[in-house]
């Protein structure tokens, strides 16, 4: 057969391409409820956050218990990373980074810790709990109250000391 002749080769790459759309018949429907289940991104402008809420006050106590083991008493650094304070970064590339001197968006600390901490247990905690957490780590850096209550109409409104301190690395490739 040659691969020349344009109706072999068409039927070449029709048969494949047929095969596509039959399904071995696998799987099952999901369910939105169960779809929302993994759906928890949270965007830098606050649209995913859940309801629920919490102050520094609230979080204070589950930090100590489920944080404070790997971040350090008071966040500043144990067998994990700080996630307070931390020079300006201006010092130079080897600064260390944290919350405080460089996340760009307060609601990224909800996100990472919801879908991320505590470390060997992720998923664990309430959005309560999450909101509480991420309202202390606001506090600690000295960027809110601490009765200031986090929820998804505020967070988004917390601005974070860095938050200008980006520069767009290729301008050309913005839309
Ligand atoms: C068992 C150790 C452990 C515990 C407990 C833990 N973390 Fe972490 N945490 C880590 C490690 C390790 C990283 C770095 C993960 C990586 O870079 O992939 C991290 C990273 C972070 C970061 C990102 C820091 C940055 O600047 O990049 C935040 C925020 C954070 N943890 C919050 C928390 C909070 C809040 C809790 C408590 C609910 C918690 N962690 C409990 C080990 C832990």
């Amino acid at each position: 057969m040659s691969t020349r002749n344009p109706a072999l080769l068409a039927a070449a790459i029709l048969i494949p391409m047929g095969a596509f759309a039959q399904t071995p018949n696998l799987g099952m429907p999901i369910s939105e409820e169960e779809i929302s289940a993994w759906n928890i991104d949270v965007s830098p402008d606050g649209t995913g956050l859940p309801p629920g809420s919490g102050t520094a006050i609230d979080g204070e106590p589950i930090y100590a218990q489920k944080c404070a083991l790997c971040h350090g008493v008071n966040a500043e650094g144990g067998i994990s990373l700080p996630l307070v304070g931390g020079e300006p970064l201006t010092t130079g590339i080897d600064a260390i980074k944290t919350i405080g001197n460089f996340w760009e968006y307060s609601t990224t600390i909800f996100d990472y810790t919801r879908r991320a901490m505590p470390w060997l247990t992720p998923r664990t905690l309430t959005d309560d709990e999450v909101y509480a957490l991420t309202a202390y780590l606001l506090h600690i850096n000295g960027i809110i109250e601490e009765d200031e209550v986090m929820n998804a109409e505020t967070l988004p409104q917390v601005q974070m000391p860095n938050h200008d301190g980006f520069i767009v690395r290729y301008p050309e490739l913005m839309p």
